[in-house]
């Protein structure tokens, strides 16, 4: 839990301010995961659809960083002290690194869909978690969500079939799901 900050926003407590700090700096560490996992997959993707998605990835890269900066200046405003070390993050994260290296597009894909899953539904409980507390730290994150969510879908539609259904339905966790995304793309479903 964070300390109680010295001093915060005019008309919010110390004790709601550690609060809500608390909740950014575990998004805080899960946008940077995410930066540093999306310019992971730009450099080792391969195959046939290598440029498409190399290039989707990086507006993805940066639009990230933004959000990674105004939550952390966010924390510092609220009188908190943001963790943006990489030793504090690896300390502080509940998942594992990002497990996949050089592999095809859609098998990345597969497993992006599962690290945005991860990403978004965190994002969401935290949004919820401040927004009796705090409407400025609320209206920050659903922000984040509206882009997160429209980031999610560029690369859920390269899974989608024509008949509106995702090829990594049901899978559990990353490797499964690029394996069930890569199998399904070399079937050509269309279903
Ligand atoms: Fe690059």
């Amino acid at each position: 839990m964070t300390d109680l900050p010295k001093f915060t926003v005019p008309g919010l407590s110390t004790q709601d301010a550690a609060t809500i700090a608390d909740a950014l700096q575990g998004r805080l560490h899960a946008l940077n995961d995410l930066a540093l996992t999306l310019k992971h997959i730009h450099w080792n993707v391969v195959g046939p659809h290598f440029i498409a998605v190399h290039e989707m990835i990086d507006p993805q890269v940066d639009a990230v960083r933004l959000m990674v900066d105004a939550i952390a200046e966010r924390i510092a405003t609220l009188g908190a002290e943001p963790q943006g070390t990489p030793g504090a993050l690896v300390a502080a994260r509940s998942w594992d690194d990002y497990s996949i290296g050089r592999a095809g597009a859609i098998e990345h894909l597969g497993a992006l869909d599962v690290v945005y899953q991860g990403v978004i539904s965190d994002h969401r409980k935290a949004a919820k978690e401040v927004d009796d507390l705090d409407d400025v730290t609320h209206d920050l994150l659903v922000a984040h969500l509206a882009e997160l969510e429209l980031f999610h879908w560029f690369v859920r539609a390269h899974l989608e079939s024509s008949g509106g259904t995702l090829s990594t339905d049901g899978a559990t966790g990353e490797k499964d799901s690029a394996q069930q995304a890569g199998e399904t793309a070399q079937l050509g479903t269309t279903e």
